[in-house]
Order: C-alpha cells, then sequence, then structure tokens
C-alpha cells in the first residue's frame, strides 16, 4: 500500500507513525492460518520540518520495526519505484497545505501534490486528508483541492483515484461520546453531514482526541506500541485495516 498524509496542520504525523507502526506489526494475511512474516513499512518524511524524523530519532533502541528516511523534495512520483522498493507499504507524511490559493508557487505543495500523483498513480494508493471536526476546521477551499482534482485528471492516475482520496476526522472530542458506544457523537453526524458536499468520502474510523497520541511519540513510539490494549491503539488498528480494505491489500 502507498499511503500519503496530506492537508493543514491537523494530525497527518501523529496519524502517519501511528498507522506505519500498526502495518509494521500486523502480518501479511490476518486470513491465513499458518505463521507469516510482518509487514516491512518505509516511512518517509517529506516535511522540511522534520517531524517524523524526529520520531525516528528518538525510538533509540526500538529496533527497526519501522524504517524512516527523509525525501524532502518534489520528486517522489518520479522516485516512487526506489522508494517502494523492498518494501509491502511506503507511508509519506508531507508538509502543511499553504491554505493559500494557487497559483503561488510554495515547494511544501509541490511536494504534496509529488506525493499525490505517486499515491493516485497506483491501484494501492490512498490519500488521506485528516481534520478535526470543529466547523471552522473542516474542508476549506485551499489549494489543497485544486492540487487534488488535478491528480484525478491527471493522465496516469489509476482507476478508483477518486474513492481513493478521502477525509479523516482526526482529534474528536470523546467527551462528545453519550456513553453509548453505538451512538454517534453529534460532533460527528453535524461533521459528516457538512462533508456530505465534500468531494472526498469520510473514513469510517474516527481518530479521538487521546492522551496517548501525545505521549506515544515522545518515548519514539507508535500508539499500538506504547498502550497496546488502550483505546487509541484499538481505533489505529481500525484505521490500518480500513486503509488496507481501501487500497485492496487486506487479506
Ligand atoms: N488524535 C489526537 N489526539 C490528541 N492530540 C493530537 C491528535 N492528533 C494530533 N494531535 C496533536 O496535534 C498536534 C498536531 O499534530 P501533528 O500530527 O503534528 O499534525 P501535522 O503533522 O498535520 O502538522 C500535535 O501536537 C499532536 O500531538
Ligand atoms: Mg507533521
Amino acid at each position: 500500500m502507498i499511503l500519503v498524509f496530506v492537508g493543514k496542520s491537523s494530525g497527518k504525523t501523529t496519524n502517519a507513525v501511528n498507522v506505519s507502526t500498526a502495518l509494521a506489526q500486523r502480518p501479511m494475511s490476518l486470513r491465513a492460518k499458518r505463521a507469516q512474516r510482518l509487514r516491512r513499512v518505509r516511512l518517509v518524511n517529506a516535511d522540511p520540518q522534520g517531524s517524523a524524523s524526529e520520531w525516528a530519532a528518538q525510538r533509540g533502541g526500538v529496533g527497526d520495526l519501522v524504517e524512516v528516511i527523509d525525501h524532502i523534495a518534489p520528486t517522489i512520483h518520479k522516485d516512487l519505484p526506489e522508494l517502494l522498493a523492498g518494501v509491502d507499504d511506503l507511508v509519506i507524511d508531507c508538509p502543511a497545505g499553504t491554505g493559500r490559493p494557487l497559483p503561488i508557487p510554495d515547494g511544501r505543495i509541490q511536494i504534496t501534490r509529488s506525493a499525490i500523483l505517486a499515491a493516485l498513480s497506483e491501484d494501492n494508493g490512498v490519500v488521506v486528508v485528516p481534520m478535526t471536526p470543529s466547523p471552522w476546521d473542516l474542508w476549506a477551499g485551499d489549494d489543497l483541492v485544486e492540487v487534488i482534482e488535478e491528480a484525478w485528471t491527471f493522465d496516469g492516475a489509476a482507476p478508483g483515484a477518486r474513492s481513493r482520496t478521502v477525509l479523516l476526522l482526526n482529534r474528536v472530542s470523546t467527551r462528545a461520546a453519550s456513553g453509548d458506544p453505538k451512538r454517534t457523537p453529534l460532533i460527528v453526524r453535524a461533521a459528516r453531514s457538512r462533508l456530505a458536499a465534500s468531494p472526498l468520502p469520510v473514513l469510517h474510523t474516527v481518530i479521538h482526541d487521546r492522551q496517548d497520541y501525545v505521549q506515544a511519540p515522545v518515548h519514539g513510539l507508535g500508539v499500538t506500541e506504547y498502550a497496546p490494549r488502550g483505546s487509541a491503539a484499538d481505533e489505529v488498528r481500525a484505521l490500518t485495516e480500513e486503509l488496507l480494505t481501501l487500497a485492496g491489500e487486506n487479506r
């Protein structure tokens, strides 16, 4: 799977490191009975701010469950064969979108464009746009929309590129939960209905606002390592399965 996290400062790095870790802890198939190797994962830091690389540096003695490399250039789509070599999953953590309309030349949006083109040129590529459910933070019409729409119509786009560009509700308040796990909290329902008009589908899995997400990276860990039985780990594993399904790789 090729997984690209793009958008404003809304949880790209947090979700990129957690999904990378969960993927690397996952056998190739959950259905096969025989013992199997785990997925091999490479996390690409494409952000000049380098948070994913800091996370890797912090891991110290944890070993190399996830390989983290820097590739901070708008050539991801061209370099894809090398970036993919030897791994099952490539997770790309992009810089924050500029929030300004095109055509302002901006290196960060060029890197983001390159990563989106890379993912959508393959039939196992998924582009994830995390966003908080606050009404003013939802799908603002910035340059990212144009870059995404351009990638959909680009000649090299693989079939289904539209359905593999998705929104992820992140930092959803746990206080909004009614106590009944079957009832969708009002803030999530409101966000989903506002987003119904957006060109991108919203993932079923929701990531809540939880301290595990803040604490785990302090130790250079993913939440599925830091607190494997916690609610954050559960929702990250659910997110990972949903993304693998979208990529056609959930076996
Ligand atoms: N689900 C979450 N729960 C709690 N804090 C979160 C969550 N997601 C992100 N954060 C915090 O929000 C801030 C921005 O998240 P980050 O992943 O760095 O965003 P981005 O990479 O998009 O800039 C960080 O301080 C991070 O710890
Ligand atoms: Mg980041």
